[in-house]
């Protein structure tokens, strides 16, 4: 077992992603809704997404990124102590995903739980399994976002429908000793931030304790852009704070793919270079907790992403929920 009084630092071993077969394009939805081509990539920056098929769900996508991850660390799931997944559409109302996933895997040991931080999903699994693993109550944690929002969606509504995607992405991260300074590899600092004023904003219109439907996803667009780019702008500049970086040493910038226009306004705000932000919502469109480790999986696996750069991911959501972590790869 390691000290806790060490320096622990929670480092990323391996990395993978899933993404259902079908895809869905702009013009594929010009079919469905009084939509168009043009405007979707004007105000979203979207032209494509994936959609689960039959007999596929939340936990068969974050299995099969969950599977993609051992292999690229080199594991197996007797290796894995904890599984988190960040989900908002879980498989059943209970049991957690997590436990879905576990099982598929073929692992009996350790603990697995889901989270629910809507598009924050990822970075508040990210900031937990960083919690487990540096107090040294666990060794490596499995952590997945995972979604089927095509499930949750009002197809006839134009204003969500056109959206919002499918996929899962996974990444393993280890406790292994630092230094405590900031040339460590590992996630070096996370901050999160929820404020539920602003549940009506961006909600799903169902729960088990309520209508005891599943429900639709409702949205005031605008009035979430307009709360977005600050917020995000708020928890990286803790990051830089907390570690005594600035934008400048960032070599990459891999922000929750909602929406280009965001990103852009955010990197901006922070003074960060285009060509330094990892974008996929063209390809996903926004898969809420899945598409960061969606995006870090292709800058990962096009040789964008190097061990030893700096990574800042962020993400913005429904609650509000929103977050930042800095991660040296
Ligand atoms: O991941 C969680 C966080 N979620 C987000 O970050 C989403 C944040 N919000 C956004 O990305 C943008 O607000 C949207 C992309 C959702 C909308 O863009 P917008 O520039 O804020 O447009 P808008 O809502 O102000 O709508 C402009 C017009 C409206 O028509 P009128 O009222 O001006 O006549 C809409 O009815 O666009 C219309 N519209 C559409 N037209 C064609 C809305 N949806 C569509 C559509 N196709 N799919």
């Amino acid at each position: 077992m390691i000290s806790p009084q060490k320096h622990i630092r929670s480092v990323v071993r391996g990395i993978g992603s899933y993404l259902p077969a079908r895809s869905v394009s702009n013009a594929d939805l010009e079919k469905m809704v009084d939509t168009s081509d043009d405007w979707i990539v004007q105000r979203t920056g979207i032209r494509n997404r994936h959609i689960a098929g039959e007999g596929e769900t939340t936990s068969t996508l974050a299995t099969a990124a969950a599977r993609a991850a051992l292999d690229d660390a080199g594991l197996t799931a007797a290796d894995i102590d904890l599984i988190i997944v960040a989900t908002s559409t879980p498989d059943y109302t209970f049991p957690a995903t997590a436990t879905q996933v576990q099982a598929a895997i073929g692992m009996a040991h350790g603990a697995a739980f889901d989270l629910q931080a809507v598009c924050s999903g990822f970075v508040f699994a990210v900031a937990t399994a960083d919690k487990f693993l540096i107090s040294g109550s666990h060794k490596r944690a499995l952590v997945i976002g995972a979604e089927t929002f095509s499930r949750l969606l009002d197809w006839s509504d134009r204003t969500t429908c056109v959206l919002f995607g499918d996929g899962a992405g996974a990444i393993i991260l280890e406790a292994q000793e630092g230094t405590g300074a900031i040339s460590d590899r590992g996630v070096l600092t996370s901050h999160l931030r929820s404020d539920g004023r602003h549940r009506e904003k961006l909600f799903v219109d169902g729960g088990p304790s309520t209508t005891g439907t599943v429900g639709h996803l409702r949205m005031a667009g605008r009035d979430v852009f307009r709360h977005a780019v600050g917020m995000v702008a708020d928890v990286m500049n803790d990051a830089f704070k907390a570690t005594g970086t600035t934008a400048a040493d960032l070599d990459w910038f891999v922000p929750h793919q909602a929406n280009r226009r965001i990103i852009d306004a955010s990197a901006d705000k922070l003074g960060i270079p285009h060509e330094k932000i990892v974008v996929t919502v063209d390809k996903h469109g926004n898969t809420s907790a899945a598409s960061i480790p969606l995006a870090l999986a292709t800058a990962k696996a096009d040789g964008r992403i190097k061990p030893g750069q700096l990574v800042m991911i962020e993400a913005m959501g429904g609650g509000f929920t929103w977050g930042s972590a800095l991660i040296r790869w």
